[in-house]
């Protein structure tokens, strides 16, 4: 046994959990899955499982993502970048749903299954019921020769390698990472963007790890943050646009490994319901990012503050509207809206963590959870 714990100190390397490790790993986890696919200075995003099915993308009336837990939040993320950029529509799906009603699946329809471990049971059966309807199936997974994978007819893997946290971290990352080279590759094939345009996201996609190394230094700063809200017993998490799943995501996180209650919510649905709970006790944490309907944004954190709430905003690098209105500001750098998430998810994971590891849970294994969902 003591043997067993120094294997896995080792495989820690020098971090004090697994899902900590991983954090930290996503700028090099994110080169990894770019490697060979995003050639910025020769203009040319690479991807075998495209070019070779790309009749079959250009003719596809529709997309249909479907997945489960952080894998559908990178399917929802998706699901803005593929229609903004490539102009295909989306359906985003979870598996468990998709595959107990009786959807309408045509020889047209190309199915993504995103699936870090490749082995969740919903989500191959999804995927094993659109095929036998004749659909594509295009398989974005991280665990090379998966079930799903194999089961895919082409695919296209996150180099993520191995994720032991049963939280998702760097798989949400590189899942995204991989569906915009995806989506940025159809767009050129269609047409749907110009060349230039093309070049500067190619530009700014490269950039992407350096800003993850940069977003990361917020760590100490979302400690003390964390030490703050540790004793709260619900949180609310507002973002829109890109940014509304990964408000989703940012509560997930929080829900599994910390077992405070949090929902994610679009900030504008906000006025719906959740502003009801809304007193000097609930944290709302909000992603409030220069780009992408930020005056909204500055005017629902006006109503959670008249209301008294407790605001930690997510905001870009030298934002001054928010700072004035909110209770705790964390920066992320600057870069394109269909981007954002990359960055913005970063803080999240890291306050999840924070807050868990202060209030005693087992970060990497929680309780009721399992990183691979085999049974149905
Ligand atoms: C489990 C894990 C989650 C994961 C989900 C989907 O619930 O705890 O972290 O997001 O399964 O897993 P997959 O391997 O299909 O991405």
């Amino acid at each position: 046994q003591e043997l067993q714990l120094n294997i896995e100190q080792i495989e820690k390397g020098g971090y004090e959990h697994f899902m900590l490790k991983e954090i930290y790993e996503q700028p090099n986890a994110i080169l990894d899955t770019f490697r060979g696919r995003l050639l910025a200075n020769e203009g040319i995003i690479k991807m075998a499982g495209i070019e070779d099915n790309m009749k079959k993308f250009l003719n596809a009336d529709r997309i249909i993502i479907v997945a489960c837990g952080t894998s559908w939040h990178a399917g929802l993320v998706s699901e803005y970048i593929f229609e903004d950029l490539a102009r295909i529509p989306v359906e985003v799906e979870y598996a468990s749903e998709f595959r107990y009603r009786n959807p309408v699946i045509t020889e047209k329809d190309i199915v993504i299954a995103i699936s870090q471990s490749g082995e969740t049971a919903d989500t191959l059966a999804a995927i094993k019921l659109a095929k036998s309807k004749g659909a594509f199936v295009f398989g974005v997974c991280n665990v090379v020769g998966s079930s799903i994978a194999r089961e895919s007819d082409a695919g296209a893997y996150t180099h993520a390698g191995p994720e032991i946290g049963v939280a998702s971290t760097k798989a949400f990352t590189t899942q995204i990472t991989v569906l915009t080279l995806m989506a940025l590759r159809l767009a050129r094939a269609k047409g749907t963007m110009s060349s230039s345009d093309f070049r500067r996201h190619l530009i700014e996609l490269e950039l992407i790890p350096e800003k993850v190394k940069k977003a990361l230094e917020s760590d100490a700063y979302v400690e003390t943050v964390a030490d703050i809200y540790k004793d709260a017993k619900n949180c609310l998490y507002l973002g829109r646009g890109y940014n509304f799943p990964v408000a989703l995501e940012g509560a997930l996180k929080l829900k599994e490994i910390s077992y405070i209650h949090a929902e994610g919510y679009p900030a504008a649905e906000m006025k719906h319901g959740p502003i009801a709970l809304i007193d000097e006790q609930m944290p709302v944490i909000v992603i409030a990012t220069k780009k992408g309907h930020y005056e909204k944004v500055v005017s629902n954190i006006q109503e959670i503050k008249s209301r008294k709430g407790k605001i930690i905003g997510i905001v870009t690098e030298g934002d001054e509207s928010v700072r004035d209105l909110a209770d705790h500001v964390i920066e992320v750098p600057d870069c394109s809206e269909s981007l954002s998430p990359l960055l913005t998810t970063i803080p999240l994971q890291l306050l999840s963590y924070h807050i868990a590891v202060k209030l005693g849970k087992n970060v990497d294994q929680p309780r009721n959870l399992a990183k691979s969902v085999t049974v149905e």
